[in-house]
């Protein structure tokens, strides 16, 4: 890996501001939702990671349920950290969430202060971390009351165990609530974390972006190729090896089928383009008001350069929106 050097960032990397925070971020961010679990390829889990960072990728996405099984990835991103990135703590922004199911009994999941402040410590031990940078209410919880759930958020980073803030896949309406309250709290929430891509637009049709950048809050939108559908890999069928392919994959068979014809039609434009259709949908997402970064996943070292390549495409033409707005609208 190259050694601390500010420039080399910038040189490899583009960087967006984090809504109207200080933060900086990656234009593509890496998610360690598949591909970090026990059941993957240890070595090319590594060789991932390590990749990522020499191409001036500085943040790696997390949450404690992540693996198969659940926790495994954090348990396996914490040993890469202390092996091969202990000199680049402070190079790093690294997230966790706490909100779905991670352990039996009642304080397991969902939004309460309890599991939200147990579930943080349980991270920061797989982590091996003494902080998060990022700590995510990873989803809604109508049942436990939004003042508390904020409130545990607060906590986090009054304990020193987070450095910010986020929300994940809140509708509009307790978003909305839930950063007035983090802000009367002292904690402004930093970053929403929604899905987003050509084929899942309802951040866009809510106005959740518009109304992101409105309040200076920054947006990192998870999946941008449709857990792999924006490829064109599905076009001749499922392999084996895919995530829709895998037994403990989370896209299923009949996602894709559904999305067939749709991403036939996308990929014309793509060869139309001049590009793959994963650098169309990655140009696509980050083109969109109110993105700051594109978290995406790679199972392998080629698929991490294939989409880190993205960024030099040109901007998407109007008529190229036009012509994605018409196959796949908001
Ligand atoms: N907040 C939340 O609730 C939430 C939910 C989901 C995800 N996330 C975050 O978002 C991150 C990314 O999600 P995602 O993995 O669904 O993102 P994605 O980028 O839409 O899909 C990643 C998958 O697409 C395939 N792929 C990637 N690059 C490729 C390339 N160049 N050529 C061919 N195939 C390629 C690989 O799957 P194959 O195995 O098929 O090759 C890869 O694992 C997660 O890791 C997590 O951090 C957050």
């Amino acid at each position: 890996m190259h050694s601390a050097d500010p420039d080399r960032y910038l040189d490899r990397m583009p960087y967006r501001r984090c809504g109207h925070s200080g933060l900086l971020l990656p234009e593509i961010s890496l998610g360690c939702w598949h591909n970090f679990g026990h059941v993957d390829d240890q070595h090319e889990a590594r060789a991932i990671l390590r990749r990522a960072f020499d191409r001036g990728l500085t943040h790696f996405d997390l949450a404690n349920n992540y693996g198969p099984p659940p926790g495994s990835a954090e348990e396996n991103v914490g040993r890469f950290l202390a092996e091969d990135f202990a000199a680049h703590r402070d190079e790093l922004v690294i997230s966790s969430k706490a909100g779905h199911l991670m352990w039996q009994g009642p304080y397991g999941e969902f939004g309460s202060r309890k599991h939200l402040l147990s579930s943080l410590d349980q991270s920061l031990k797989r982590l091996r971390l003494d902080y998060v940078d990022i700590f995510y209410s990873h989803c809604p919880d109508p049942k436990t009351p939004i003042e508390e759930t904020m409130g545990a958020l607060a906590t986090a980073v009054q304990q020193g165990k987070a450095l910010y803030v986020g929300l994940s896949k809140y509708p509009l309406k307790r978003l909305k609530k839930a950063v007035r309250i983090l802000a009367d709290l002292g904690t402004p929430c930093l970053i929403y974390q929604p899905p987003y891509s050509i084929l899942q637009r309802w951040p866009e049709s809510k106005g959740i972006h518009e109304w992101l950048d409105e309040k200076g809050i920054g947006s990192i939108v998870f999946s941008p190729l449709a857990q792999g559908m924006l490829t064109g890999k599905y076009l001749d069928g499922i392999p084996s090896e895919s995530r829709a392919g895998r037994p403990e994959g989370f896209l299923q068979t009949e996602q894709v089928e559904q999305q067939l014809d749709r991403i036939r039609q996308l990929g014309a434009v793509a060869d139309e383009a001049g590009m793959p259709l994963q650098h169309l949908a990655l140009r696509w997402a980050l083109q969109q008001k109110g993105v700051t970064s594109a978290l995406i996943g790679a199972r392998t070292v080629a698929q991490l350069d294939d989409c880190l390549d993205a960024l030099d495409r040109p901007a998407l033409t109007e008529d190229l929106l036009k012509r994605i707005d018409e196959i796949a609208p908001a």
